[in-house]
């Protein structure tokens, strides 16, 4: 094992790994925000916006995140949708990981118990103000470390867009084996920069979800 190549090229894993949080951010915060839509249009009693929703988190779910990304990239020019590379890495990302986290906010929603919505609503609250008040509060317990986890899949799941040439990490990392002729040290070097990160942040998760429940009983 030599990793001596690191003097060389450490920057390239450094600015790799810019370009992968970079996009894992845009990604969740994109996703989420179609995520919510997606839940709430699940969630609704409108049989047409379930109809709708349903569709999309099942069609999703049910094809490989690969094919999304050549259908945007490769595929969208052939209609007039041509787009950068980073943009389509990010758009098919995010598209992906919305279908994720519809049904993480949908299950968190519905894992309150009915009851809260019941004495609610004997209080004399409304539908909407017993959501606003009593449900999403609760809700967002089980939500949000639910979200931290999406977001350590969707850094993972990034080194996918290097297949369309989006220099983040992995694509770096393969350069730097290119480069060298060691087709070992780099991918492992790589690895651990990608373990040290979502092993950290799934420790931060912990205890922030453990911060959360200090206030509950058991
Ligand atoms: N590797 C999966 C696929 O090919 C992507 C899973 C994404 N998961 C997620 N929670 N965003 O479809």
């Amino acid at each position: 094992m030599d990793f001596s190549f690191l003097a060389k090229y450490y920057m390239f894993f450094i600015y790799g790994l810019k370009n992968t949080i970079l996009l894992a951010i845009f990604s969740v915060c994109l996703g989420v925000i179609l995520g919510i839509f997606l839940a709430l249009m699940k969630i609704s009693k409108n049989r047409i916006l379930n109809i709708i929703s349903t569709s999309y988190i099942e069609f999703i779910r049910g094809t490989p995140l690969l094919v999304q990304l050549y259908i945007i990239y490769y595929g969208l020019p052939n209609i007039g949708i041509d787009l950068p590379d980073f943009l389509a890495g990010i758009i098919a990302l995010s598209i992906n990981s919305a279908a994720y986290v519809a049904e993480i906010i949908r299950a968190g929603i519905q894992a309150v118990d009915k009851g809260q919505m019941e004495a609610a609503k004997s209080l004399g609250m409304t539908h909407n103000m017993t959501m606003k008040y009593i449900i999403i509060p609760q809700a967002f317990k089980n939500i949000l470390p639910a979200l931290g986890n999406e977001f350590i899949v969707v850094i993972k799941e990034s080194s996918i867009v290097s297949i369309i040439g989006i220099h983040e990490l992995m694509y770096n990392a393969d350069t730097v084996r290119g480069n060298t002729f060691q087709p070992f040290e780099p991918l492992i070097v790589v690895a651990l920069i990608y373990f040290i990160i979502t092993f950290t942040l799934s420790k931060l998760l912990g205890l922030a979800e453990r911060r959360m429940r200090v206030g509950d009983q058991s």
